[in-house]
């Protein structure tokens, strides 16, 4: 299988915040941008693998910043790392200015999707090839979120999470 690069895979979705999606506050509510963000992630990790797949986890979410009624939201989703079966994702997400039209970064996250066959076995991924040198730091720390996440999940060992316990011992 060839290898790709995150340029491959890049994904960006624009879209409104319109009233029935909103809290409350007439801000943004939290599990529509959670689907943004879950369906840019797939089509990212669609476009690396050209597979079908599915979310395994979501190992990071941060609200940083609301984001009110009206907006004109930009979620961008990129595969920061391919292992076997699975893929790592990032995701940033933009609210536009309305008067200047320059975007703030207003929330982020990273989903881990795995590719399956028509029955829903896991099955292997191209490789990534990061080429940035953003590209390249969320590569190399992909590993310790993947043992992060499967320790969290129970399914991996702490003892086996090698390079994530490096990180507190260094
Ligand atoms: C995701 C799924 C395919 C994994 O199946 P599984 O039997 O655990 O398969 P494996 O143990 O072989 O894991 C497959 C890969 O996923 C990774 N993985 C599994 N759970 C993970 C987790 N919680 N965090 C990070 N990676 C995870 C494994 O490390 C493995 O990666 P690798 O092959 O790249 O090394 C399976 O759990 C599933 O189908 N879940 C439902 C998915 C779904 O419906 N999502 C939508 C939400 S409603």
């Amino acid at each position: 299988m060839q290898a790709k690069t995150p340029k491959d895979s890049r994904t960006i979705l624009t879209d409104l915040v319109l009233p029935s999606e909103t809290n409350p506050l007439n801000n943004l509510f939290g599990g529509e941008l959670l689907a943004r963000m879950d369906r840019a992630a797939s089509i990212a990790a669609r476009r690396h693998s050209r597979r079908i797949v599915v979310t395994a986890s979501v190992n990071h979410v941060a609200f940083n910043k609301a984001i009110p009624l009206g907006s004109v939201v930009t979620v961008e989703a990129v595969v920061s790392r391919a292992f076997k079966t699975s893929m790592e994702i990032f995701i940033d997400v933009w609210v536009e200015d309305r008067e200047s039209g320059m975007k703030s970064k207003a929330n982020e996250a990273i989903y881990t999707f795995v590719a399956v066959d028509e029955t829903g076995i896991p099955v292997a991924v191209p490789a990534l090839e990061p080429e940035t040198k953003l590209e390249k730091d969320r590569f190399i720390a992909a590993l310790r979120r993947k043992q992060l996440s499967l320790v969290l999940a129970g399914k991996m060992k702490p003892k086996d999470a090698t390079e994530l316990k490096a990180l507190f011992l260094d």
